[in-house]
């Protein structure tokens, strides 16, 4: 009984800041892609659970939801680490060895082509095609801050810093 409240309670918890959401887009299913993404921005992906509350609350068939949330590359059905990596793999960065700086974090994170976020849901490693910057290349993304002519060695000083900085605020 005990262990079925701090489920519910969990799942309450979990949920608030999608109700958050749904109340300030006024629950309308007109702003499906909106909603979807804020939620996307908050939980760093699209829970099956969370797709079904937001089909309820917007009164919409769960089939529509999922077929926005699968239509668009943008968003993702799996969940994703605290902090994203994003590599640029586009022409002018696979040309100045974007490749190099994929190698180094896989190597580093213990991550593959088949397993992009580590066990923890520390990290997660994303290809994305052009960033717009080519003339920085090669472009990588972490956290949203952009860091262009990014070498393997500041590839790893990045994760080194993340590591450093999450063992800070855990008071490590
Ligand atoms: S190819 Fe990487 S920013 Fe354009």
């Amino acid at each position: 009984m005990q262990e079925t409240l701090e489920a519910t309670k969990k799942m309450v918890d979990y949920l608030a800041k999608v109700n958050e959401i749904l109340e300030n887009n006024q629950n309308d299913p007109s702003r499906l892609i909106p909603i979807l993404q804020q939620i996307q921005d908050v939980y760093k992906y699209l829970s099956k659970d969370v797709i079904s509350y937001v089909a309820t609350a917007l009164d919409v068939p769960v089939a529509h939801v999922y077929g926005v949330a699968t239509f668009y590359a943008h968003f993702s059905l799996n969940p994703k680490g605290k902090h994203i990596f994003r590599l640029c793999d586009g022409t002018a960065c696979h040309v100045k060895k974007s490749h190099d700086l994929l190698e180094t974090l896989y190597s580093k994170l213990n991550l593959s082509d088949e397993k992009r976020t580590s066990d923890d849901l520390m990290f997660t490693i994303e290809l994305v095609s052009c960033l717009g910057a080519c003339g920085l290349a090669p472009v990588m993304v972490v956290d949203g801050e952009v860091h262009g002519q990014s070498t393997p060695k500041i590839a790893e000083e990045l994760v080194d810093k993340v590591i450093a900085e999450e063992a800070a605020a855990k008071g490590v």
